[in-house]
C-alpha cells in the first residue's frame, strides 16, 4: 500500500469521560467489532478502585494495566484505528492532557443519568481550546436517565459545544425500545440481549409510514416523529467540515454494556473522523505526508521490573515513516539514535515492527534519554510544542530520609519528573525542592517508586501554595523586575526547564503582586510564548 494510502486509513483518537461513564466498556466493544479481542471482559479497567488511595498493590496493578492499554489498535473495514488510553482518575489528569496532544480526535462518553460531570468538563475544555474534533456518545440508555433534549442542552451549556444528534433514542430505561439512526436512516431495535441485537437493523425510508407504528407501537412512533421533527428544527444539519474544525459535535446514543449503538458510532467514526492531521512545531507546520520522519514523545512509562530501569517512551509519528534501525536525531540532546526494537501496539499486545506511519504510536525502549515533549527527526531542528505544564494543585517539600542515598533520591526524582509524574520546583533562596502534583495520590506513588525502583527514602512537608505562576523572562532587567525578585525572593523558584516561577501563597497575594508589579507578566501554564 502506498504511503499516502497508509496515512489516509489511520484514525488516532482518545476516549474521554468522567470515571464510571463507560469508557472501558466502550473501548472493549470497539475492539470486539475490530475482531481484536474475542470476548467481553478482555480489556482491564485501568481505573483505581475507590478507597484504594493507599493501596500500593493497587497502584502497581494499575500501572501494569496502563502499559497494556496505553495504545489499543485494531483494523475495521480497512481502517487502522488507534485508541490512546486516557486515565479517568482526576489525579492523573495531566497524563490525559498530554495524551490529548497525540490524538487527532476524541469521543466523549457521558452517562445518561449523571449528565455532564466535572472531569468531562475539564477535558472537553482542553479539546475545545485545541479545536480537536469531538463526537459525543451518551451511554447507558438501558437505564433511566435524563430526557434526551435536556441532556443535549446540558452538553451545549456546560461543555460549550454546538451539538447535532446523529442518532436518537426511542424510550429509555425500562421502556428503551431502540435507536433511530439519523445518519443512516434506520432503526436498531433493542432486545436487551447483547449478542442478538447487533444484526437487527431495520431500514426506515419513510418515517410517516404505518410500518413504524407496527414496529415500535403507535405511541412510540408518534413520539419519535415529534422528536425528530424537533431535532431537525433545532439543531444544525451535520456538516463534516464544521465537525473537523471543532465547531460542531455530533451526538450518538447507546448502551456500551449491551453493545447497542456502538456499531453505528464506529461506522460513522471511521467515515468522518480525521486522518492524521498536520502539527504545529516551533519552527513550522509539519504535514503528515512529508517524506521525512518527525515525531514526539507524549508519554513515558517506567518498567514494571525494578531491576531494569529502562522505560518505554511513546512516540506519536507526525510525518514520514519511522523505520527500525534507522538513525534519528534526538533534537534536544542533538544526538543520533537508532532503535532496534520499536514496539507497535495491536489490541493488548505489543510487537516489534519495521515500519510505522503517521498517526501510529511506537514504543521505544529508553534508558533515560527521553523527556515528555522531546522531538525525533531525520536531522531537521524541529521542536513540537503544545505539551504545557499546568499549575499543580498540591505542593510539598520533599526531604531526603536516608542521607546515604541522596544520589539515588535525586536521580529518582529527576527521572520521575521526566516521566511527567509530577513537577519539581527548586526554591531560589535555599535550593529546597518542592514537588507539585495534580492530586494527592501522586505523593504516594512517588514515595513508593523512589523506594522500590531507586532504593531512596523521602518524607514530605506541607507547603502553602495557592498557585504556581510562570514569570515572563525579562530581556532587559527593569527596576520593577529587580524589585520584584528582591522582595518576593522567598516565593520564587525554578522549574525543571529553569524557568522562573512565582509560588503565590494565596489568591489575595497573587492579586496584590500583580497590582504592585503591573509590568510583570504571570502565566498559569509553563508554555506561554
Ligand atoms: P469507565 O472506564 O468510564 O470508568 O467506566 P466502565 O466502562 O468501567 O463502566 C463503569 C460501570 O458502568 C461498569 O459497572 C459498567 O459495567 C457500567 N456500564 C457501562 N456501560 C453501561 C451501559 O451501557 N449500561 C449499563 N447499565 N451499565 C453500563 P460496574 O458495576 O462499576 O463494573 P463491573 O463490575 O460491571 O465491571
Amino acid at each position: 500500500m502506498s504511503f499516502l494510502k497508509e496515512i489516509q486509513r489511520r484514525r488516532t483518537f482518545g476516549i474521554i469521560s468522567h470515571p464510571d461513564a463507560g469508557k472501558t466498556t466502550l473501548t472493549e466493544k470497539l475492539l470486539l467489532f475490530g475482531g481484536a479481542i474475542q470476548e467481553a471482559g478482555a480489556v482491564k479497567s485501568n481505573k483505581i478502585k475507590k478507597g484504594a488511595t493507599s493501596d500500593f498493590m493497587e497502584i502497581e496493578r494499575q500501572r501494569g494495566i496502563s502499559v497494556a492499554t496505553s495504545v489499543l489498535a485494531f483494523e475495521y473495514n480497512g481502517i487502522k484505528v488507534n485508541i490512546l488510553d486516557t486515565p479517568g482518575h482526576k489525579d492523573f489528569a495531566e497524563d490525559t492532557f498530554r495524551t490529548l496532544t497525540a490524538v487527532d480526535s476524541v469521543i466523549v462518553v457521558i452517562d445518561v443519568a449523571k449528565g455532564v460531570e466535572e472531569q468531562t468538563e475539564k477535558l472537553v475544555e482542553v479539546c475545545r481550546m485545541r479545536k480537536i474534533p469531538m463526537i459525543v456518545f451518551i451511554n447507558k440508555l438501558d437505564r433511566e436517565g435524563k430526557d434526551a433534549f435536556d441532556l443535549l442542552d446540558e452538553v451545549e451549556q456546560k461543555l460549550g459545544l454546538s451539538v447535532t444528534p446523529l442518532s436518537f433514542p426511542i424510550g429509555m430505561g425500562y421502556d428503551f425500545k431502540g435507536i433511530y439512526n439519523i445518519w443512516e436512516k434506520n432503526i436498531n431495535l433493542f432486545s436487551g440481549d447483547s449478542r442478538k441485537n447487533i444484526e437487527e437493523t431495520i431500514h426506515v425510508s419513510d418515517l410517516s409510514s404505518d410500518d413504524l407504528d407496527t414496529l415500535i407501537g403507535e405511541q412510540s412512533a408518534n413520539e419519535l416523529r415529534d422528536n425528530l421533527e424537533l431535532v431537525e428544527g433545532v439543531y444544525p444539519e451535520f456538516n463534516k467540515d464544521d465537525y473537523l474544525n471543532g465547531n460542531l459535535q455530533p451526538v450518538f446514543f447507546g448502551s456500551a454494556l449491551n453493545n447497542f449503538g456502538v456499531r453505528e458510532l464506529l461506522d460513522c467514526f471511521v467515515e468522518i473522523a480525521p486522518k492524521p492531521r498536520p502539527k504545529e512545531s516551533e519552527e513550522r507546520l509539519i504535514k503528515p505526508d512529508e517524506n521525512k520522519f518527525t515525531g514526539f514523545v507524549f508519554k513515558i512509562h517506567a518498567n514494571m521490573d525494578p531491576n531494569h530501569r529502562d522505560r518505554l517512551a511513546f512516540i506519536k509519528i507526525v510525518s514520514g515513516t519511522f523505520e527500525r534501525n534507522k538513525p534519528y536525531l534526538h533534537v534536544r540532546n542533538n544526538k543520533k539514535m537508532k532503535f532496534s526494537s520499536p514496539n507497535a501496539f495491536f489490541a493488548e499486545k505489543k510487537q516489534i515492527v519495521d515500519i510505522s506511519y503517521p498517526g501510529d504510536i511506537v514504543g521505544l525502549h529508553d534508558t533515560g534519554n527521553f523527556k515528555i515533549g522531546d522531538t525525533l527527526t531525520e536531522g531537521e531542528q524541529i521542536n513540537y510544542r503544545g505539551i504545557p505544564s499546568f499549575s499543580p494543585e498540591h505542593f510539598r517539600y520533599i526531604n531526603n530520609a536516608d542521607p546515604l542515598k541522596s544520589k539515588q533520591l535525586y536521580k529518582g526524582i529527576d527521572q520521575l519528573m521526566d516521566e511527567g509524574v509530577a513537577q519539581l520546583f527548586t526554591l531560589e533562596l535555599n535550593g529546597r525542592k518542592i514537588i507539585g502534583t495534580v492530586g494527592a495520590l501522586q505523593y504516594e506513588v512517588i514515595q513508593y517508586r523512589l523506594e522500590h525502583e531507586y532504593g531512596a527514602k523521602c518524607t514530605y512537608e506541607n507547603l502553602n501554595v495557592f498557585k504556581a505562576c510562570w514569570v515572563d523572562p525579562e530581556e532587559v532587567l527593569t527596576d520593577e523586575y529587580k524589585e520584584f525578585v528582591r522582595v518576593k525572593q522567598r516565593f520564587l523558584a525554578k522549574d525543571k526547564q529553569n524557568q522562573l516561577v512565582f509560588l503565590a501563597d494565596s489568591a489575595f497575594s497573587l492579586q496584590m503582586t500583580q497590582q504592585k508589579y503591573p509590568s510583570i507578566k504571570f502565566h498559569f501554564t509553563s508554555e506561554f510564548n
